[in-house]
């Protein structure tokens, strides 16, 4: 099948997040990347996308450029990735979808509700895919994890415990770089920071691997550097819709963690952990039994395993691979489309429009609650009430 063609907005020259984009969505062949549109500095922007060996035509000094410049061309973009600050996702996703091109925005998807809203409707009444990166979901053992909890493995799940804590923005002499102020700055950032920057991806990984949704939160959020409107630490609890309870507790200024993603999720007849550092193990306590270490790559995992998992046991794989299969799953979405196809639904586990919503809806709680003292909140998006 002839291969797909990849733009990307932001994920300029040293970005956080851009190089893990390039090297996810090259991963298997499957696009080709032919446009970007990578830095909010034009030159700079047009610069660093010909050095990428895009073609200087199509290396843009901004994404309205790009998507004039790229919707009626015969080899337009297929799909693009939105790695741009947070206030910018959603004009620049809405936009895309609008041009009939699906789009991977990252998270979190918009500042608002209501953008958060309307990008759903959007790519429904466009029938374009708006895919969400909450990219850890591409880790096998995540996903296997996901599928033990599915198949019943641990019983019912009692409580989901997530974390995302880590130490990089805990200097008050470095809160003014340009790459780290903008986080907590509601004009770029949106209502939340730490919350919304990494608690999120938490959250969603809850919901992910338990297959419930957010029902309704409690929070407590501290700016503990006292420079800072928006909170860089949150301990949040949630009620799950399936019953489960929730525990979360998210910072940026826990001096020494370094990434510090983790879940656990405990059942009635076991227990399950992994972390983002150490992705390549999974720790299953069955009732009364030994804990067992499960190897990603070994034999008699899920398909879902055994499909997002690369090199055999033993060698280690790491998140620009769990990108890659949300990449993938999105490649194969696109293929599927271009023979009528529907997708494998049972493969396809990219996050969408409607997670990204989910997620909005939850951080807009947690604000709340936490201006409140905690009161407990709904954090169900309106759309789905
Ligand atoms: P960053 O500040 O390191 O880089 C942002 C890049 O976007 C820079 O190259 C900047 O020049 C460019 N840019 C800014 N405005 C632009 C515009 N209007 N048009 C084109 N380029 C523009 O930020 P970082 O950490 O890479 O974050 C970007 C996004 O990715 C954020 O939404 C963040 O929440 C998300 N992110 C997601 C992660 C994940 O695990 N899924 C991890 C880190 C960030």
């Amino acid at each position: 099948m002839k291969k797909l063609n990849w733009g990307m907005i932001g994920g300029g020259n040293g970005s956080q997040i851009g190089p893990a984009h390039r090297l996810a969505a090259g991963l298997d062949g499957h696009f080709s990347f032919v446009a970007g549109a990578l830095d909010h500095d034009p030159a700079a922007g047009r610069a660093f996308a010909q050095s990428l060996g895009i073609a200087a035509d199509r290396a843009y000094g901004d994404w309205r450029e790009m998507l004039e410049g790229e919707r009626n061309r015969a080899d337009k973009i297929d799909l693009v990735t939105v790695a741009t600050p947070n206030a910018t996702h959603y004009e620049i996703s809405k936009a895309f979808l609008q041009a009939g091109i699906t789009v991977l925005c990252e998270k979190p998807m918009t500042v608002t509700e209501g953008e958060a809203e309307d990008l759903v409707l959007t790519a429904r009444a466009s029938g374009v895919i708006c895919a969400v990166n909450y990219g850890y979901t591409g880790y096998a053992l995540v996903r296997h994890m996901r599928a033990m909890v599915a198949r019943g493995d641990i019983g019912r799940v009692r409580l989901v415990v997530a974390e995302f804590a880590h130490g990089h923005h805990a200097d008050e002499a470095d809160a003014n770089n340009p790459r780290v102020r903008w986080r907590y700055d509601p004009a770029q950032a949106g209502v939340s920071a730490q919350f919304a920057d990494c608690g999120i991806h938490a959250l969603h990984m809850a919901s992910f691997v338990t297959g419930q949704d957010v029902a309704k939160l409690s929070a407590d959020f501290a700016s503990c550097l006292p420079s800072r409107v928006l909170e860089d630490d949150a301990m949040v609890n949630f009620r799950m819709d399936g019953g489960t309870v929730g525990r979360l507790w998210t910072s940026s200024v826990a001096i020494g963690r370094q990434h510090g993603l983790a879940i656990q999720v405990f059942g009635e007849t076991g227990g399950l952990r992994w972390s983002q550092e150490q992705p390549n193990q999974l720790f299953y306590m069955p009732l009364g039994q030994r804990l067992q270490v499960i190897e990603r790559g070994e034999g008699n995992l899920s398909p879902e395993a055994d499909r997002a998992s690369r090199v055999t046991v033993g060698h280690a794989e790491g998140m620009p691979l769990a990108f890659g299969n949300i990449y993938r799953d999105l490649a194969e979405s696109l293929f599927a489309a271009r023979v009528d196809r529907a997708p494998d639904p049972a493969i396809s586990l990219f996050p969408t429009a409607e997670d990204g919503l989910r997620s909005i809806a939850a951080i807009h709680a947690a604000v709340a609650s936490a201006a409140q003292d905690g009161v407990w909140v709904d954090a169900r998006p309106a759309l789905f009430r």
